[in-house]
């Protein structure tokens, strides 16, 4: 999968919104200039004041109008993370934008199962919007690990609500068994048989499943995210196999075919 994006912009945007959603998971808005943002499960890289730190972090939602705002999902994992969560409505975050290849909308088929893992779950709700504004049916499969760590379920159920005549199933699995089903993402795939193909975003371990759950049978697009480091090219941490050898997911991806990797 070619990427898309020819260009980067280093844009200043405003925090709206900046609040906790789940244990140390917080939804940020901003607004600004977004209109390099052109697919859901691009990234943005962020450069915090005080220390020259850049993460990537996979967008959730943007303004597909007016390309005027976008909102992140972040989890507290480190010490600028950690800062980004003391952060207010009215601070300015400086982000780096037209960063990955992201999902490919046009080429999905009529039901489209959409999976997410964790923090891997944000760039499936941009999606999911997406592919409902084009009449695709939609299934989403949420994996967590407890009750405590889940969000934007409700969220995902709403946009059945919100658009007229959309057609979604949202289904969750946690693996204490707090919330949905007790299990993995692949306890959840029982009866889809009219998915034309998938497309998932998660830790390693999940996508690696879901790769030989499907086994070839149908396409899938698979966001590895979760392997970036730097999300720029200077760590080299984010290698992985292709057939056409070896591809830096920061550079080439986050989104890869599952007929062009070999896991
Ligand atoms: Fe550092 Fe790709 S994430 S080189």
């Amino acid at each position: 999968m070619e990427n898309i994006i020819k260009k980067q912009l280093d844009q200043e945007l405003t925090i709206n919104h900046n609040i906790e959603i789940a244990d140390g998971v917080y939804e940020m808005s901003l607004t600004g200039d977004t209109s390099l943002v052109t697919a859901p499960g691009q990234f943005i890289n962020i450069k915090l004041p005080g220390f020259y730190l850049r993460r990537p972090i996979s967008i959730c939602e943007y303004d597909m109008k007016d390309h005027n705002g976008l909102v992140i999902i972040y989890k507290v994992v480190g010490q600028g993370t950690d800062l980004m969560s003391g952060m207010q409505a009215g601070d300015k975050l400086w982000c780096l934008m037209g960063l990955g290849n992201g999902f490919d909308v046009e080429t999905t088929g009529d039901h489209v199962l959409l999976v997410g893992g964790g923090v891997g779950t944000p760039p499936m709700y941009g999606l999911a919007k997406e592919l409902l504004m084009k009449q695709k049916k939609v299934t989403v499969v949420l994996g967590f690990a407890s009750k405590k760590d889940a969000f934007y379920i409700e969220k995902f159920e709403e946009l059945g609500k919100n658009m007229n005549g959309s057609d979604i199933e949202v289904r969750v699995a946690t693996v204490d068994g707090s919330l949905g089903t007790k299990g993995f993402v692949t306890d959840c795939l029982e009866g889809l048989d009219t998915v034309t193909d998938y497309c998932a975003c998660g830790p390693i371990p999940m996508l690696k499943a879901l790769y030989g759950y499907y086994d070839g049978k149908i396409t899938g697009q698979l966001s590895f995210e979760e392997r970036m480091g730097c999300g720029f090219g200077a760590c080299v941490g984010c290698s992985i196999a292709t057939k056409s050898g070896n591809k830096k997911v920061c550079k080439d991806g986050p989104v890869f075919l599952s007929s062009d990797i070999e896991m």
